[in-house]
């Protein structure tokens, strides 16, 4: 357990863990990154390779889509704050696996309790069914809002399955039109970045 409460105490206890297998080959533990101050917490599956390679999320070519898509309603990286399931890099950009998630998802919930998000954004399957319902079906469940301890939660496909699937690109966008209507009903406004 991570005792005192800080982004600081985070960081450090996330670049030095070694809890599960997947510390082993990392370049780079990606902690999160954008606004630590926004109201919108998206929430992803684990690094890639660009992404242990930098240290950033999402910088790779999901990273140009998810962009692209933040841009569709008007929001860019400093509106969100982004995050993932796991903070190493699966091997082979393989599923995390269940004691690999079960790791991780402290520092997660360490990192939703120094936002404290109006909003979270699955990105995925694998984001869904760890922050959602463990049952989750992306295809049947996506743009459907859920509120849990006041956080209103939706998930959208993987921009990486976006990349995979095109037909699957009107869907989202349709996902991304219900975020910004509930960001506008919320009156969400961007706080600077500090
Ligand atoms: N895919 C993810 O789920 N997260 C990243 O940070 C990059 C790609």
């Amino acid at each position: 357990m991570i005792g005192m409460f800080s982004w600081e105490i985070l960081e450090s206890a996330c670049k030095t863990c070694n809890r599960c297998r997947l510390a082993e080959n990392r370049t780079n533990v990606v902690v999160g990154g954008g606004n630590r101050k926004a109201k919108i917490l998206l929430i992803g599956e684990g690094p890639g390779e660009k992404e242990d390679l930098s240290g950033v999320p999402f910088v790779g070519p999901a990273g140009q889509l998810l962009d692209k898509m933040l841009a569709c309603i008007d929001l860019s990286r400093n509106d969100v704050y982004i995050a993932n399931v796991v903070k190493c890099r699966p091997p082979g950009n393989r599923d995390p696996e269940p004691d690999e998630k079960n790791c991780c998802i402290e520092y997660l919930r360490y990192q939703f309790a120094l936002i404290k998000p109006q909003i979270i954004v699955c990105l995925g399957r694998i984001a869904a069914q760890s922050i959602i319902d463990s049952k989750f079906r992306i295809t049947k469940e996506h743009g459907i809002w859920y509120k849990k301890k006041n956080c209103w939660m939706i998930a959208t496909y993987h921009p990486s399955a976006l990349l995979r699937d095109a037909a699957k690109k009107r869907t989202a966008f349709e996902d991304l039109k219900e975020i910004k209507k509930k960001i506008d009903e919320l009156g969400i406004i961007s706080e600077d970045n500090e």
